[in-house]
């Protein structure tokens, strides 16, 4: 007869998975699900980083030929042939440099999987600046790999240096930087991406161009039309120019890269509507998205300047958010206070680095009158 085998970990005592508990890696027991909160009444919402603007009957009428055309009886076209060519031509990337995700957060999930090799006797490690992007600390720690976070300064400025060092002493797969970063809009130095991917031949850096519609800068020019560095990962996300619906996010890599990456793409996972949705937008849309995000990118500043004429210190933004900052504790008020008023922003007041703070979407003259006029009752 075999010996009971000991439990993964010691379960904590009353979880309410039970027995289960000891399955699960323990930084995630301690970690909320991604809630998002949904008001019954919403008049201006600020809260996702989304382009605010529906798209018009024209590009409606097109899309709605094309999606019909869809054979939903069948699964979807697992290698996003069409959309793949589409994408390719726009960006000037050979096809077989693309790698597709319903939205960009499977691409993260993709990326901490497929380098999780552990370090000797310590699994893998996956390194990021914070605050950032809450998703790189979950992918990284559902799959159980040590998360190395490497504080900003206290105005959200990247540290170079300790970014490096912390590299030098342990050694990540993977490197998330998002240029510009959420939630603080922060635009680090972007060729300091290509600069670590130079120095550590030995770990994907990801160049995660969320915002690139508000910032104009990228790194895709070392993917495209040469390959100058075969472990830079560039992700983009049709999320933030109007498409966020639609769960359509890309990267751009080295072919060998990409194709590794291939093998941890869960099969079909873009649906046939999403592709054929995503092509048409991206070539027929183009420049309506772009021209709305130009829209944006007017608003922003204007919207900064009324925050801050309400008093909020208001940090410098390249992407369609704006972060600001207030006391602790009073941020979190004036959120519950504009929800109840149907204004959506993101709440981020909790002990920590980004106590005190809110993040508020670039959204329209319209939204902005709404949320204007909603601060004024409440502060
Ligand atoms: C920096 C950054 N990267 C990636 C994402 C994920 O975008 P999606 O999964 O919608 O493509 C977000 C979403 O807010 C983001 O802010």
């Amino acid at each position: 007869m075999s010996a009971e085998p000991a439990p993964a970990t010691t379960a904590p005592a009353h979880h309410p998975l039970g027995a289960l508990a000891a399955r699960v890696p323990e930084p995630l027991r301690a970690t909320a699900a991604y809630h998002v909160p949904r008001p019954a009444q919403i008049l201006a919402k600020l809260d996702a980083n989304e382009l605010p603007f529906a798209l018009p009957d024209e590009l409606l009428e097109g899309l709605s030929a094309v999606l019909r055309d869809a054979a939903l009886e069948r699964y979807p076209d697992a290698n996003a042939t069409e959309l793949r060519a589409a994408l390719a031509a726009t960006l000037g990337a050979a096809p077989e440099q693309l790698v597709f995700g319903n939205g960009s957060d499977e691409l993260i999930a993709m990326l901490c999987s497929a380098f999780a090799a552990p370090r000797g006797t310590r699994p893998a490690a996956i390194a990021y600046p914070v605050p950032t992007f809450v998703y790189y600390r979950l992918a990284t720690i559902a799959r159980g790999l040590e998360p190395v976070e490497v504080p900003l300064t206290s105005r959200f400025e990247l540290d170079e240096a300790a970014f490096v060092a912390a590299m030098e002493r342990e050694d990540p797969s993977v490197v998330f930087l998002a240029l510009p970063n959420n939630p603080t809009g922060t635009m680090w130095r972007c060729e300091f991406a290509l600069e670590l991917a130079a120095r550590f031949p030995r770990t994907v850096i990801v160049s995660d161009e969320a915002y690139l519609a508000y910032s104009g800068q990228t790194n895709l020019g070392a993917l495209v039309p040469e390959v100058s560095c075969p472990n830079l990962v560039v992700m983009r996300t049709l999320s933030k120019v109007g498409m966020a619906g639609l769960r359509v996010g890309y990267l751009v890599a080295a072919p060998a890269l990409a194709q590794h990456l291939e093998k941890v793409r869960p099969p079909y996972n873009l649906g046939s509507l999403p592709q054929a949705a995503a092509r048409f937008l991206i070539t027929t849309g183009a420049s309506w998205c772009q021209a709305r995000a130009a829209e944006v990118v007017q608003q922003r500043g204007h919207l900064a300047g009324e925050l801050e004429r309400r008093g909020f210190e208001v940090f410098p933004s390249a992407a369609n958010l704006l972060l600001v900052r207030t006391e602790p504790g009073r941020a979190h008020r004036i959120w519950q206070a504009l929800q109840d008023r149907g204004v959506l922003v993101r709440d981020f007041d909790r002990p920590g680095p980004l106590a005190g703070c809110l993040r508020i979407t670039v959204g329209t003259a319209g939204d902005h009158q709404i949320l204007l006029e909603a601060l004024d009752q409440v502060l």
